[in-house]
């Protein structure tokens, strides 16, 4: 199995991603950690423990930091809802919240592992930053961050930053420094990475409580999601899975294609949060950062479907 500790800000594209985790026999969760993001970390941190609880994860959640490491929080509750996960009510969580924070979490499962641990993280860096700067005797125990957030191609946050990279550019700035192996699923892959209306068909066929909620979801995420040039053409009918692409990455890398490239992020300014990808090497600098910029789309929706289905029928 593959060791992860999975760091997010619930968030619908993140509650989809942990369900294609959990669904997974293959990866071993020692630990989620929340981020603040989508929503206020008070928010991930139920989210995440709701959402896991709802699905019959039985995993430790720890609560991350409030505050991106300089900028203050900006959310994105016009694309998630004001509860962070669209229109969808939730029982509330059985999971409880961790009683260690989530940087002495992370630390101390790190530390205890025997094997070097991936950490995939969905949400802005802050906690991941965080980590490398207080512990970087951890960092032996890091096989790779598959991280989701950055963007080559436009930013869907200001004219050229994503989201993620955008709440916290410094956070991004520290982890792409960090030496550490780091992979990117920016807006260029999960841009590429949608599932159609009529393939969400599929799941309200399966006709359980969770794919009905999964739907409404998705059915959310589609109302608000905003307009890109790469799919002009059926736009109004396709629902982004941004998230999923980290995760999925370290489960099938097969299915994605990248390149080791230099990237710097901005701090400042009209371009703050922008992921600047050196794809052509014209900086002459070594790469940091593995970009993934295309997807095969209907193996990884096909793997999407199956985690919903095993989920479903637990
Ligand atoms: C990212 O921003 C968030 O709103 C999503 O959850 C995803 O992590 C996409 O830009
Ligand atoms: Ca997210």
């Amino acid at each position: 199995k593959i060791p992860v500790i999975i760091d997010t800000d619930p968030g619908i594209d993140d509650a989809m991603m942990l369900t294609y985790a959990c669904a997974s026999e293959e990866l071993d969760i020692l630990l989620v950690t929340t981020a603040a993001g989508n929503i206020s970390q008070d928010k991930t941190n139920y989210n995440a423990r709701a959402f896991l609880s709802y699905i019959g994860a039985n995993v430790e959640v720890a609560q991350g930091l409030d505050k991106p490491i300089l900028r203050e929080l900006e959310v994105a509750e016009d694309i998630h809802g004001e509860s962070g996960l669209g229109n969808v009510d939730l029982p509330a969580p059985t999971l409880p919240c961790s009683e260690r924070p989530a940087i002495q979490a992370m630390v101390e499962t790190l530390l205890a592992s025997p094997v070097p641990v991936t950490i995939v993280a969905t949400g802005p860096l802050t906690n991941i930053a965080a980590l490398l700067l207080a512990h970087p005797e951890v960092k032996s125990k890091i096989k790779v961050i598959s991280w989701m957030g950055g963007s080559a191609v436009g930013g869907n946050m200001s004219p050229t930053a994503e989201f993620n990279a955008y709440v916290d550019p410094h956070a991004v700035e520290i982890v792409f420094r960090s030496g550490l192996p780091i992979v990117m699923s920016g807006l260029d892959v999960t841009h590429k990475a949608y599932v159609t209306v009529e393939e969400t068909q599929r799941i309200a066929a399966i006709g359980t409580d969770f794919s009905d909620k999964v739907v409404k979801m998705l059915t959310f995420y589609l109302g608000v999601m905003k307009r890109t040039p790469f799919h002009a053409e059926n736009y109004d009918s396709t629902i982004r899975f941004h998230d999923l692409c980290a995760v999925a990455y370290v489960l099938s890398p097969e299915l994605f294609e990248g390149q080791d490239c230099y990237v710097e992020v901005s701090l400042d300014g009209v371009t703050a949060g922008t992921t600047v990808v050196d794809y052509m090497g014209a900086s002459g600098k070594t790469p940091n950062v593995k970009v993934l910029h295309s997807v095969k789309r209907e193996a990884f929706v096909e793997q999407f479907m199956q985690a919903v289905e095993v989920i479903s029928t637990r």
